[in-house]
């Protein structure tokens, strides 16, 4: 197997990792970003309509402050944030966009040249910076800029099977080189997982289809625990069938939801903040009217209103929603009204870290030497039980470049050497097993079998009967997976198949734990809703969970406190 050293490598070519490789440009020389998609392709590139930060700078938002910030936050989240974690965000903030806009990012500014910002749904002031709505491409691509500019290595088309480890310390992982077919062990001082969502766990969302979550699978496997996992943020308007997002923008520049009669409805569930509530709010509100019928014509979907929108507005502020909804809605939004329904979006939940973007290991307090993680993989917990818009791409690049610092500070110590006792056969053996399995079922019907489940008992709403009927159909589904499976592509070379089928792997492994730690949560707080347990449950359920594969194959579960702003959870 061929060998590639970097004293740094970064799994993931989106915000997180690209931010981390330029903060680890700053203390190293060597470092080397992984990715499985061309790095302009990540997720990030989708991300619409806008990243927070409380500037002040406008008269409708001078009191803003990072204290305001901070607690929209903390109660967004149903005050499952860890607050030290909270303070960083917030309070760096500032700093963090302003250093986008000197990397390039061309925020949009009003007529008098200020930044401007938009309202988001449960920020108590407008503070969404944006470029249009397409902010997160505008930022994507200025971070890729910069790595370019300071010579980052690229690996692009690489999937990461596993990390190499040896009790708490990581010596880089196994990959697989797409375009050739060959398994490659990557070596590195220090390891950054940024791998993205997983939002491909559900048949309609707003994630691109790389969102397969590999990084959960590949931490579970190595006996990382995995947090919160039971927190699946669905966004209001997706668009109908499709799951493309109509980004939250639309309503924070005033567009209108609309049930089947005609009606705001909104003013029944939140009179006040109405379409801009926190999104589990706007989701069950909009769920609950499809459920009573009154959808569009009685079907499974709802209106979102722009008509009352100038073109020049259109033009000006949500150029890609007009396209998308042209385009794959046949509807022209100054004109029609577009048709939208929840869809998968976040995950609030993942790879527990400290403030440090440092992984935890099996216990609290106890952390991985040299393996850290940010982005939506990782869990470092600021987002809760329900993410606020706009806060995602500010902790990208907020915990990207805090991660970037520490681990190249790491990696320039040097690491243990880990003697890979495996060697190469046991990967090579896998993907012989997966390339010569003669079973029954294809990658794209298990993968489909998987998300019909997810979607219909671990969605919006869920209870322990369904939630106990998902477990059981997914266990079943990873059994076949080892045994039934069968790829009409036995060839090596760009074999998309074989890619598919290892993020199907990873799939299988973390639906089985969202969906036990959505049976162990007897309450509902932020976006886990069940209806057996209706009420948020403070007294017993302030809890994060924490979920692990032990050596026997067994979930652990267990549970630890909210951080307080020193990181002591009490
Ligand atoms: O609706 C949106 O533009 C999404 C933003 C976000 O999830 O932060």
């Amino acid at each position: 197997m061929k060998t590639i050293e970097h004293d740094l490598l970064i799994v993931g070519g989106g915000a997180a990792g690209l931010r981390a490789a330029i903060e680890a440009k700053n203390h190293i020389d060597d470092v080397a970003v992984v990715s499985k998609v061309r790095a302009l392709r990540s997720h990030s590139v989708s991300a619409q309509g806008g990243i927070a930060a409380p500037l002040g700078n406008l008269a409708e938002n001078e009191e803003d402050d990072w204290k305001k910030h901070f607690e929209d936050t903390i109660e967004g989240g149903g005050h499952l944030v860890d607050r030290d974690a909270c303070e960083v965000l917030t309070k760096n903030a500032r700093q963090n966009v302003i250093e986008l806009e000197h990397l390039g990012v061309p925020f949009s500014r009003r007529e008098d040249g200020h930044l401007d910002q938009r309202a988001f749904g449960g920020h108590s002031l407008p503070r969404a910076l944006y470029a249009a709505d397409r902010t997160g491409h505008a930022i994507l691509y200025a971070l890729y800029g910069e790595n370019v500019r300071r010579d980052t290595t690229f690996y692009e088309e690489y999937f990461v099977m596993d990390l190499v480890t040896e009790g708490r310390t990581v010596d880089g992982f196994v990959g697989y080189d797409v375009s050739t077919g060959d398994l490659v062990r990557f070596e590195g001082e220090a390891v950054i997982l940024a791998t993205g969502g997983c939002g491909q766990a559900y048949e309609t969302t707003s994630s691109g289809r790389a969102s397969t979550g590999d990084g959960l699978g590949v931490a579970i496997r190595a006996g990382v625990p995995v947090k919160d996992l039971e927190f699946i943020q669905f966004h209001p308007t997706g668009l109908k069938e499709k799951g493309i997002l109509v980004s939250e923008a639309a309503r924070g520049e005033g567009g209108y939801l609309l049930n089947g009669k005609g009606e705001r409805f909104m003013a029944d569930y939140e009179p006040d903040s109405m379409e801009l509530a926190p999104r589990d709010v706007v989701v069950r509100a909009m769920q609950r009217e499809i459920n009573a019928g009154r959808g569009i014509d009685g079907e499974d979907y709802l209106h979102l209103d722009l008509t009352h929108f100038s073109d020049e507005k259109i033009k000006k502020k949500i150029p890609t929603i007009k396209e998308l909804a042209l385009d794959f809605a046949k509807v022209d939004p100054t004109q029609r009204p577009i048709p939208v329904q929840p869809t998968a979006h976040y995950c609030m939940g993942g790879i527990p870290t400290d403030i440090s973007g440092r992984v935890q290991a099996k216990k609290e307090g106890v952390l991985w030497d040299n393996l850290y993680a940010a982005g939506e993989i990782a869990c470092v917990s600021v987002h809760g039980a329900n993410r606020l818009g706009a806060n995602s791409l500010l902790e990208t690049i907020t915990f990207g470049k805090r991660a970037g610092s520490f681990a190249a500070r790491r990696a320039k110590k040097g690491a243990t050497e880990v003697v890979n006792s495996d060697g190469v056969q046991w990967w090579e053996s896998k993907l012989k097993a997966l390339l010569e399995g003669n079973g029954s079922l294809k990658v794209h019907q298990l993968r489909q079998q998987l998300r019909a489940t997810m979607t219909e008992h671990a969605g919006v709403f869920r209870d322990e009967e369904g939630l106990e009927r998902a477990l059981d159909k997914i266990r079943g589904l990873r059994e076949r997976y080892f045994e039934d499976l069968y790829l009409e592509d036995d060839g090596r070379k760009f074999n998309t198949e074989l890619r598919a089928a290892l993020e199907l792997e990873n799939t299988l492994e973390y639906s089985e734990f969202i969906v036990q730690a959505a049976i162990a949560r007897e309450e509902s707080r932020g976006a886990h809703f069940r209806t057996d347990f209706p009420d948020r449950d403070d007294e017993n359920w302030l809890l994060h969970s924490l979920l692990r594969r032990t050596s026997s194959g067994e979930a652990e579960v267990s549970y630890t406190k909210v951080r307080d702003r020193d990181g002591v959870s009490n």
